[in-house]
């Protein structure tokens, strides 16, 4: 691309959880805001509605505040606002809008420890997950903020053989609706909403339905911070309630989704099924995460990385290793390592310092993988289960599994939370596991433990997927430095906290002038 150098960033700061004086101020605003009753209804024009429905802490089941499905004349406001204010905000450029960006940005960070105590009451996220959350959050204002900035602020300039005058202008498209899920109840918000604006949409955003506090949070601090309150609204309800209404609309620029496969294919056929214009969908979905390892790799670091990549987050993460690939000759060993490691995980209350594991969103999630567990107990050998004794008796929480299977076609679907499956190969079945990795169609992350010399690289030009790590965990992909996204059953790309992800919120015009 021809714009302006990308500025120098650099990703925002988090708080050392070993030092007792960091740590005091975030434990005292847990505290604070644990007593609190918050609203998390929707916000059109800047004006919160009326929240009716209940949201849940999921590690106690105590209702900490309300939400609602947004209803369909508020819909309709929020869309006529935000078509309008959306010419503005195109017109004021990348330059102008960056700067209300970096102030999110740097809102964020003035309240870390109050945004991760409500991603810990809301999702049950853990301290350190939480911490992280709002640091990536943070990371993907600054990033889109300096791509504005290098994109879309001025032309670019095109060669004129003939003499004519040539430029290419970059614009938003309209209305962005941005619907995201409960995971990263605020970095996958922040990311898709400000990567919207920054490209000069209106955005019409919907968090998951377990998670609206945090993102009315979100909202509030983007207005404070300069986004006009007719360019963003917040559209809370479920999927069934408003998605359709959100999708449907004439006015509607583009889709931003993350979330699971099957709702994206959803989404994708609602808009192919709408007259008028071709509306692009960005969908950032599910993974069948797999790690290789083989004789030659180090089994500490191994036992390591597969509890980061398979239990950090409770599971919960799309990009969470789900099948471990051991070859056979360490096999014994290695599994025994993890199971020993696996004993010492700590599962409980996500705002204790010393937690691992969380609970899982909600009874539904719950339900799936009891459902799994069952179906696992007889089709597969059991490595490890969670001492049932040790399970908290409120909350919805599911203690780390881990199973051996004979083979990924066990695996139809993504399970989401802590349960791992162990295939153990033969020297020379490798190429084989490869080609089942692709059989699965998804295409999120992939990891190797290998020191053999040339293998991370003749494995990376074969296997299709979004991520690949070598010698390390797999999840936990920074912005700028690790941008994510994957393939096929995976997503579309581009990839959210890479250099090309703002292009796929935005509209291209040439000028050419003869002079
Ligand atoms: P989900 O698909 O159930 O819901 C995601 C969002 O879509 C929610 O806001 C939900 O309300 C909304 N939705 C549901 N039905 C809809 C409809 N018909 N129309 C419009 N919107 C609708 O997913 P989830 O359970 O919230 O999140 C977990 C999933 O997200 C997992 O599959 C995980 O792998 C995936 N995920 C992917 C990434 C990535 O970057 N690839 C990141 C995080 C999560
Ligand atoms: N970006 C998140 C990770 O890498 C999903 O774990």
């Amino acid at each position: 691309y021809m714009g302006a150098e990308a500025l120098p960033r650099k990703n925002s700061h988090g708080i050392e959880l070993t030092d007792p004086l960091a740590v005091e101020p975030m434990l005292e605003e847990l505290q604070k805001q644990q007593g609190k009753h918050f609203l998390g209804g929707p916000i059109v024009d800047g004006v919160m509605g009326k929240a009716e429905e209940p949201v849940y802490n999921p590690a106690t089941g105590a209702v900490i505040g309300h939400t609602a499905n947004t209803d369909k004349h508020l819909i309709e406001r929020a869309y006529a606002s935000a078509t309008e204010a959306q010419i503005d905000w195109d017109r004021q450029g990348g330059n102008s809008r960056a700067v209300i960006l970096d102030r999110i940005a740097d809102f964020y960070e003035k309240k870390i420890n109050e945004l991760t105590a409500i991603i810990c009451l809301e999702a049950g996220r853990t301290l350190n997950d939480g911490i992280s959350e709002v640091r990536e959050a943070v990371d993907f204002c600054r990033y889109y903020a300096n791509a504005a900035r290098q994109h879309f602020s001025e032309a670019t300039e095109l060669p004129g053989p003939t003499g004519e005058k040539n430029q290419l202008f970059l614009g938003g498209r309209g209305v962005f609706v941005a619907i995201s899920p409960w995971n990263f109840p605020l970095a996958i918000f922040t990311g898709q909403v400000v990567a919207a604006l920054a490209a000069g949409n209106a955005v019409l955003a919907k968090p998951a339905e377990q998670t609206p506090i945090i993102a009315a949070h979100a909202v509030r601090i983007m207005l404070d911070a300069g986004v006009p309150p007719k360019v963003l609204h917040l559209i809370t309800g479920t999927g069934a309630a408003v998605g359709k209404l959100l999708i449907e609309d004439p006015r509607l620029g583009g889709v931003a989704f993350t979330g699971s496969t099957e709702t994206a294919r959803l989404i994708n056929q609602q808009l192919a099924a709408k007259e008028g214009p071709i509306v692009p969908l960005i969908a950032e979905t599910g993974g069948q995460n797999v790690m290789i390892v083989d004789s030659t790799a180090l089994p500490e670091q191994v036992v390591d990385d597969v509890i980061q990549s398979a239990f950090l987050s409770a599971g919960q993460r799309c990009s969470a290793l789900r099948i471990l690939c051991v070859q056979d000759v360490i096999a014994d060993n290695l599994l025994n390592m993890l199971q020993g490691a696996c004993e010492e995980l700590n599962l409980g209350d996500p705002s204790k310092l010393e937690t691992d594991i969380g609970p899982v969103i909600d009874e539904k999630a719950l339900d799936l993988l009891e459902a799994h567990r069952e179906r696992m107990a007889s089709e597969a050998k059991p490595l490890f289960a969670f001492d049932e004794d040790k399970m908290p008796n409120i909350g919805t929480f599911f203690g780390p599994q881990v199973v051996e299977i004979e083979d990924f076609s066990l695996l139809k679907r993504e399970v989401f939370g802590p349960f791992l499956h162990v295939v153990r190969f033969k020297a020379e079945e490798l190429e084989d596991v490869i080609r089942r990795i692709n059989a699965t169609g998804y295409g999120l992350t992939f990891g190797l433990h290998s020191r053999i010399e040339g293998r991370a690289d003749a494995i990376f030009k074969r296997v299709n997927v979004g991520n690949y790590y070598v010698n390390r965990d797999m999840v936990g992909a920074v912005v700028g430095v690790n941008p994510f996204g994957g393939q096929g059953l995976s997503g579309t790309g581009f990839k959210a906290g890479g250099p090309h992800y703002l292009f796929r919120f935005a509209t291209e015009k040439t000028k050419t002038i003869n002079t």
